[in-house]
């Protein structure tokens, strides 16, 4: 099924009151020439607490970012998209729910890492990224050298970037990036279709495992401080 189609969907914007809760808005152009004009992507700036933060990029619809949130209510979540009517579906899933402690940006994640705080996230979601398997799709694309630095510096000690993806041959080249980088401690699988299953799944999980398709997941970890210091 084309990728593309999957966007097509009607989806009118949050009343003022609820984009001011859940919706924070960060323009490209400005976000590239001064970031530090936005706030700091922490618990502190965003939450006023200092629970830990997991953030999900290319987050989508937010099913999956709202389910965490309400199942974790001791932790704070921000989801990261540029797709304005997928944004708007996660905001209004918040606000069925009134999730205190989920916000969603609007921004090119590749453009927010200079405000992500060194070793303060518990984990990085990225799910289902858009593969681009074209050349000029691959530079478009979310896991590179510069996400393995950035997740590096920014994780706490033994947080986590928790990857899935339903294509196999980005799964292989995303594996042996994270092989070569030689910093993390790398654990892979597959996880087949299983309709009855009730752990939470984002749009693209439903819809490939609906059609079939297995998931491969990658998690890298960052090392334990003790662990880093034996080295
Ligand atoms: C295939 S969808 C997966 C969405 C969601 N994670 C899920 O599993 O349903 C990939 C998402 O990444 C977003 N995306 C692509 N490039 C991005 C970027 N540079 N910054 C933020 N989001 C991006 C797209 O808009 C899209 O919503």
């Amino acid at each position: 099924m084309p990728r593309k189609k999957l966007g097509r969907m009607r989806v009118p914007p949050p009343d003022e009151q609820t984009a001011r809760r859940y919706l924070l808005w960060m323009p490209g152009k400005r976000l590239y020439e001064q970031p530090h004009s936005f706030p700091e992507i922490s618990s502190p700036t965003l939450f006023g607490n200092r629970r830990p933060l997991e953030i999900e990029v290319g987050c989508g619809t937010g099913e999956f970012l709202c389910h965490l949130a309400s199942q974790n209510p001791d932790a704070n979540f921000v989801g990261f998209d540029i797709h304005k009517k997928s944004l708007y579906k996660a905001v209004r899933t918040a606000a069925s729910q009134d999730l205190p402690n989920i916000l969603f940006v609007s921004a090119d994640f590749r453009l927010v890492y200079p405000l992500l705080p060194d070793s303060s996230l518990r984990a990085i979601h990225l799910r289902f990224p858009d593969p681009g398997m074209k050349p000029r799709e691959r530079k478009k694309r979310l896991f590179d050298r510069r996400l393995l630095d950035e997740s590096f510096r920014s994780l706490q000690s033994s947080g986590c970037l928790l990857v899935v993806t339903d294509h196999r041959e980005y799964f292989e080249e995303m594996l042996a990036l994270a092989r070569r980088d030689g910093r993390w401690l790398i654990s892979n699988g597959v996880k087949k279709p299983s309709p009855d299953e009730e752990r939470p799944v984002s749009r693209f999980e439903r819809l490939w495992m609906s059609r079939g398709r297995p998931a491969f997941w990658l998690t890298l970890q960052k090392p334990p401080r003790e662990s880093a210091h034996a080295r």
